[in-house]
């Protein structure tokens, strides 16, 4: 495989650098501890891999082609695969053998993730140029890679990773940030929600176009059930929704695009303090929005929710602004505000909104419990620092488990420093125990080695330490995001 010298940017770099290499290993070196026996099934991960230099030399978060990697649990052993997600992008640029597309105004700004019109040529033209790197979910017996923008979620084979096709619900998904150009590419996002009981996924898109987001359901048998345009007062960049067992809850943040920042050469992306923040509440099958409307913030990861006397409540770290760069901001990638784990009471029948403060630790990666998706779970779990100073990114190096049910009290793992900690995963060690029963799966990135750990906790005594390392003889570059699906 011919590699191309990659752009320089951060997110290029140490734990983000690309793999560009499939492997197959089997019967991976269990270096410490041993595999519990009661574990069965794939840890899936997924996050940007760059293939190709884009023909501008340019790179953002959004331009990484996905990669996915399964850890396949079995009898105390652990087998790894990885793939790139073979999206019509990369398909194309395979075919060509280096990068085909390039962004309209010439992507001045350095903040730019990726997000922006596709310049388009004969080589590109009807080609999405969306690259589903950002999460990883089972649903309708189906394994989808998801990304943000300009591609519908892509069908994996759960297996052997390779990529089968795409959902059959894609040509009824509307425009994202990238206009459409074939029924491949409307926009889904990359943070839906599923229902335990029902099997359902809540999920929703947003546009640069009004009315700017729209809300959508699918079936447990994997088919789109509802669409329901809603009337969102700004085009707002929405990275993550709430469930509850009556209603979702979409924040929008004033985290707006807005196409004509690009032809004033700078980021889509901008921070406008002065719209707040707008929270859609909306009936689980659809039906009148209630808005909700509260100071300027930012939520990246949503945590639990929960209905509650006509009442809802949602816990998740809150930043003070966008937790990325943006034009109006002087954040960069290497320099984030914290967020910090925080309870909102949405009341339905006042319209009023409150909040209170959990901690004042830095956390980030929400996680919980999925059997309890919905409902009032006790237990979130979360990577963080061990202090109010880490960074999201950089600094994360304890893994913590909130009790909710008990004031937000919390039990930790810390890590050795030199380690790059991932979104722990949760895994109940049977299919009935208790909720919080069982083990947290996560990546364990070390800088001086440049090869990344597989480490499972118990989720219920974190600070005794790993009860198994797995060794992997490569890096796993940054995934953002990842689930487990059982045997
Ligand atoms: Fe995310």
């Amino acid at each position: 495989m011919t590699v191309q010298s990659l752009p320089e940017h951060p997110m290029l770099q140490g734990p983000f650098q690309p793999l560009h290499v499939e492997h197959e290993l089997h019967d991976l070196p269990v270096v410490q501890g041993e595999i519990p026996r009661d574990i069965s099934g794939a840890y899936y991960r997924i996050g940007p891999n760059l293939k190709y230099r884009p023909q501008q030399g340019v790179y953002g978060f959004h331009m990484g082609d996905g990669m996915a990697y399964g850890l396949y649990l079995e009898n105390g052993k652990a087998h790894f695969k990885n793939r790139w997600v073979k999206t019509p992008k990369l398909a194309l640029e395979d075919s060509l053998g280096r990068g085909a597309f390039e962004w309209e105004g010439g992507f001045p700004d350095h903040r730019n993730m990726g997000w922006e019109r596709i310049q388009r040529s004969s080589e590109n033209e009807g080609v999405p140029a969306g690259v589903a790197n950002t999460n990883i979910v089972w649903q309708g017996n189906q394994l989808l890679a998801m990304g943000e923008d300009a591609v519908a979620p892509l069908v994996l084979d759960p297996e052997s990773l390779t990529t089968t096709g795409i959902v059959n619900w894609s040509n009824q998904l509307g425009d994202g940030v990238t206009p459409r150009v074939n029924s491949e590419d409307g926009f889904f996002c990359a943070h839906p929600k599923i229902d335990p009981v029902t099997g359902e996924m809540f999920g929703y898109g947003f546009s640069t176009q009004e009315p700017y987001l729209t809300y959508y359901v699918v079936s447990a048998d994997g088919k789109l059930a509802l669409k329901q345009d809603i009337d969102a007062p700004f085009p707002a960049y929405v990275h993550d929704m709430l469930l509850t067992e009556t209603h979702v809850v979409i924040p929008l943040f004033p985290t707006t695009f807005r196409h004509e920042r690009v032809e004033r050469q700078r980021c889509i992306m901008g921070w406008e303090p002065d719209l707040g923040t707008q929270i859609a509440v909306i009936p689980r099958s659809g039906g009148e929005v209630k808005w909700f409307e509260g100071d300027p913030c930012y939520v990246l990861h949503t945590g639990i929710a929960y209905a509650e006397d006509n009442k809802i409540v949602c816990v998740s770290p809150e930043f003070p602004v966008a937790a990325f760069p943006a034009d109006g901001l002087e954040n960069t990638w290497q320099e984030f505000q914290k967020a910090v784990l925080t309870r909102w009471t949405l009341d339905l029948e006042s319209g009023g909104m409150s909040k209170e403060r959990l901690d004042d630790r830095s956390v980030e990666f929400p996680r919980m419990d999925e059997r309890l998706m919905g409902r009032d779970a006790r237990y979130l779990f979360d990577i963080g620092s061990s202090d109010a100073s880490g960074q999201i990114y950089e600094g994360f190096t304890s893994v913590i488990r909130y009790d909710l049910h008990a004031g937000a009290s919390s039990a930790q793992h810390e890590l050795p420093a030199g380690s790059y900690l991932s979104e722990a995963i949760f895994v109940p060690r049977r299919e009935n125990g208790p909720e919080g029963e069982g083990y947290l799966m996560l990546n364990v990135y070390h800088f001086n080695e440049d090869k990344t750990d597989y480490v499972i906790l118990d989720a219920e005594n974190l600070s005794s330490g790993p009860l198994a390392t797995i060794a992997l003889p490569h890096r796993v570059p940054f995934t953002p995001h990842g689930n487990w699906r059982n045997a």
